[in-house]
């Protein structure tokens, strides 16, 4: 497909033959086939989390569905943590799929980087901070996304400004930065602190391709910074969402809730229990991502719902139009 933008070269385009360096990111009940379509010939990276199809069936059809649609690149997203257990499964037919990328989160990615030896898939790996991303590059992941204060979902800790540079001085892998970049400005800045490539999450839940409810896309243009909570509330771990009228029930405090939290064992307890229940329980649930609305920090930036394509060429030609003005 011809793109009209220019394209851009980092050691991410180069590896999965892309002219722009954006990542659309996995997001649970949120990234499709037809977001991943539409990013991957847009000319970046369309991902999904492997959790969005069940049963297994809808995931292997959504992959083939995804293949015929694209010849670009797309990516997989598998939660390695006992709690799925399906995860064998993922990766298995990810592999039989030749699916180009396998993005890991929250474990270990010891056994996927075992599977995908002697294939054409590249893993790379979340990371939070430099322990982590130190254990997974010396395991062999071809690549990081490191995920700072600002994202969207289970955001990080720690300063995307800090954190680049602070990954890249110690490991010489592809690094995906990740949190609030929603336009060029966010792009140039995560290319001069180290990154190869950007995610996009929050950006590509406000789009025309994205299947969540015009409330939800609404709620990111209309939302600033300094709306978004982080809160393990909605399913045990802090995470970033909206501070909309279905959220503060659950942000009010609940004096069970705050006794148990007191003692540490019970509160690990308790935020497993819900984090399992959010990723592979009942979407039914009172609490989940359905009616309140996770998204990151770069929500002020968003301020209309455009396609993918409009996205990713308006972030590359703002990138390019910054360059130029930058002071010297
Ligand atoms: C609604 C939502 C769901 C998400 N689900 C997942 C997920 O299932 N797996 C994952 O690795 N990251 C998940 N994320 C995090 C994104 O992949 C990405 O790191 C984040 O959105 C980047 O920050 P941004 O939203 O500020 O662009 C989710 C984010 C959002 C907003």
């Amino acid at each position: 497909m011809a793109h009209k933008s220019r394209p851009l070269s980092t050691a991410i385009t180069k590896l999965f033959d892309i002219p722009y360096p954006i990542i659309g990111a996995p997001m649970f009940l949120v990234s499709n086939e037809n977001m991943v379509v539409a990013t991957s010939n847009a000319g970046g990276i369309g991902t999904f989390p492997a959790l969005n199809f069940r049963p297994m069936e809808n995931y292997r059809k959504a992959i083939q569905d995804i293949k015929k649609e694209t010849t670009g690149p797309f990516g997989i997203n598998i939660i390695v943590q006992k709690s799925n257990k399906y995860q064998d499964q993922h990766i298995d037919i990810a592999l039989e799929e030749e699916v180009p990328l396998i993005i890991t989160s929250l474990g270990s990615p010891r056994g996927i980087l075992e599977k995908v030896k002697g294939t054409k898939t590249k893993v790379f790996c979340d990371v939070v901070g430099l322990e982590h991303a130190k254990k997974v590059a010396d395991l062999g992941a071809h690549g990081l996304i490191a995920v700072g204060s600002g994202a969207g979902g289970h955001a990080g800790d720690i300063s995307l400004f800090a954190l680049i540079p602070h990954i890249k001085h110690h490991i010489d892998l592809p690094l995906i930065a990740a949190g609030s970049i929603a336009d060029g400005k966010g792009l140039l800045a995560a290319l001069a602190l180290g990154a190869d490539a950007v995610y996009m999450g929050t950006r590509m839940i406000a789009t025309k391709e994205s299947p969540v409810s015009n409330d939800y896309k609404n709620a990111i243009v209309h939302a600033e910074s300094e709306d978004i909570v982080n809160t393990d509330r909605v399913d045990g771990f802090p995470g970033n969402f909206i501070r909309t009228p279905s959220l503060e029930p659950l942000l009010a405090a609940n004096i069970v809730d705050t006794v148990l939290s007191q003692n540490a064992k019970v509160k690990r307890w308790i935020s497993l229990f819900r984090a399992g229940r959010a990723l592979l329980g009942n979407h039914n649930q009172k609490a989940s991502y359905k009616n309140v609305f996770s998204a990151g920090h770069g929500v002020s930036g968003i301020k209309s719902i455009e396609s993918i394509e409009d996205v990713i060429q308006n972030t590359m030609q703002e990138y390019f139009e910054l360059i130029q003005k930058l002071p010297q």
